[in-house]
């Protein structure tokens, strides 16, 4: 191992994912799995394939569709978890098998009314059993950050001697502070004989917003992997920002002195797509990607960037891709404008179908004049959102709405390919009389818990977001809708969460007829 590289071990896509409100479908965790892939992640820890059939077919199709990052799945130190998460990672170039069990008295008293050496010898089996899938097994002591060191180094040597390779030390209620975990990570390296052997991984929780912090102390201790998500989502307060620690560590290099592969161009895209996809908005002053991260309010501090950039900025926005220099576009703008606008936004030919973004972009321009950025982005998330397969399609949509009289909304909806039906049906507003005609004619009842509506951009052009989070078949579903009209956008919302219950209700009914074969 280089000492002077920190692998970047992502886990967006299993800690991030396991705190979402509604999961996210396969489609869109492939989407963040490429992205992931391209922001030069070393290792991405995809899901945790023996908790349901949908997390290990999602595993089972990163491990196939994904290349690049090392492939890793979660996994109890449990045989049946080993051997689902052995079968998902089947197709990976590299994979990773990462299994765990907790070693703090807390958790060993009252969660698993184990002893110490019972859990070990847990971790042992399950560790041999992995390396019968692969060479390269990471082992986490669950609760590290409340377990004595002299305890860790009991598990760890022998979790080294099983064939562990990666050894991973979890605060994971994020209680240490970082002179503490610090001297956690120093206690391993001097009390267990073998850990010559093996990496040092650290995985922080933000419970008290030292995520980050416990992570880079860390890594002056001896730590050579940094679990993180991007934008920090994950458990609670969260887990410790991918972002960030990447560009402290290329920003402050001359004080830690080691490096990552994350391509730091790669950070604003991948963090717009996780908060859309996630529907977890990101702060406004969040550092690195926050809206305000790069922006200088006060008339001293503008002065200053003036007279010369390193007065008050430290890192440039094009340093996490983040570009500033809009063209002015237009109805006459060509398709070769558009298409050198997207690759200076960082997305490069295959992510996108440029006649498809040309035809929308011409509408659009027609409706707003001049089209931003972020409309272009809206425009490819949007047609990233239908699917030719879709069952439900809207085709028109119109209005009348009041604050003194009745709100009527009349639909059209093409359902499995028909032509188009029409209802008209009232409500206390355009969106709800709207959703009423589409309860009516679909026949699925969603239960609708929250509904946000967002303006993507500035001023009176900018574009509506509506996500919506609809609960049907005991299930949370999200959907979101893009249009310069709210209504549209409400309504488009709606149509995705019924697209994705019908899936749902597809991969029901398959199941089904092969209990019943
Ligand atoms: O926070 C934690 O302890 C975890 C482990 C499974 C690594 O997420
Ligand atoms: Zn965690």
């Amino acid at each position: 191992m280089n000492q002077d590289k920190v692998i970047i071990f992502d886990t967006t896509l299993r800690d991030g994912e396991q705190a979402l409100r509604a999961s996210l479908s396969k489609r869109e965790k492939l989407q963040i799995a490429h992205a992931i892939a391209k922001l030069g992640v070393d290792v991405m820890e995809v899901g945790f394939p023996v908790s349901s059939p949908g997390d290990f077919d999602a595993v089972n199709s990163i491990a196939e569709q994904v290349k690049g990052p090392i492939i890793c799945g979660l996994a109890r130190a449990m045989e049946k978890d080993i051997i689902a998460c052995g079968e998902a990672l089947a197709p990976a170039e590299k994979r990773r098998i990462h299994t765990f069990i907790a070693t703090s008295p807390i958790h060993l008293e009252h969660k698993l009314q184990k002893t110490l050496e019972q859990a070990t010898e847990m971790a042992v089996n399950a560790i041999k059993l992995a390396k019968t899938y692969t060479d390269d097994v990471e082992f986490s002591c669950e609760d590290a950050g409340r377990t004595p060191v002299a305890d860790l180094a009991y598990v760890i040597e022998r979790a080294i001697d099983a064939g562990a390779t990666t050894i991973n030390i979890p605060d994971t209620v994020g209680y240490t502070e970082p002179t503490e975990f610090a001297e956690i990570i120093s206690g391993i390296k001097n009390t267990v004989p073998n850990i010559d052997k093996a990496i040092i991984s650290v995985h922080c929780h933000n419970d008290l917003g030292l995520a980050v912090a416990n992570s880079i102390a860390a890594v002056q201790a001896g730590a050579r992997q940094i679990e993180c998500t991007v934008n920090g989502i994950g458990e609670r307060a969260g887990n410790c920002a991918l972002e960030e620690v990447a560009m402290i560590l290329q920003t402050r290099k001359e004080r830690f002195g080691v490096d990552t592969n994350i391509k730091s161009e790669e950070i604003f895209r991948t963090s717009k797509l996780v908060s859309q996809l996630c529907n977890m908005p990101v702060q406004q002053n969040k550092a690195i990607v926050g809206a305000n991260a790069f922006a200088h309010s006060s008339g001293i501090h503008q002065d200053g960037i003036l007279k010369a950039q390193n007065t008050y900025e430290i890192m440039k926005p094009e340093h996490i891709g983040m570009q500033s220099n809009e063209l002015n576009l237009t109805s006459r703008s060509g398709r070769h404008v558009i298409q050198h606008r997207m690759t200076e936004m960082g997305y490069s030919d295959n992510d996108y179908n440029l006649d498809d973004i040309y035809s929308d972009f011409l509408l659009l321009a027609d409706k707003k004049g001049q089209v931003h950025d972020y409309d272009l982005e809206a425009i490819l998330f949007d047609q990233q959102l239908k699917d030719d397969s879709d069952y439900y399609k809207l085709t028109s949509l119109q209005g009348l709405s009041s604050n003194s009289a009745v709100n009527t909304t009349t639909v059209g909806v093409s359902i499995g390919g028909e032509d188009a039906i029409y209802k008209a049906e009232t409500g206390n507003g355009p969106i709800e009389a709207a959703y009423n005609a589409l309860k009516q004619m679909t026949h699925i009842d969603l239960n609708i818990i929250d509904f946000k509506l967002n303006s993507k951009g500035e001023g009176g052009d900018a574009i509506g977001q509506v996500d919506i989070i609809a609960q049907s078949m005991g299930r949370n579903f999200h959907g979101t809708g893009l249009a310069t009209d709210i209504i549209h956008a409400g309504v488009k919302a709606y149509i995705h969460v019924l697209n994705l219950v019908h899936r749902a209700q597809q991969v029901e009914e398959i199941k089904e007829k092969h209990q019943s074969i």
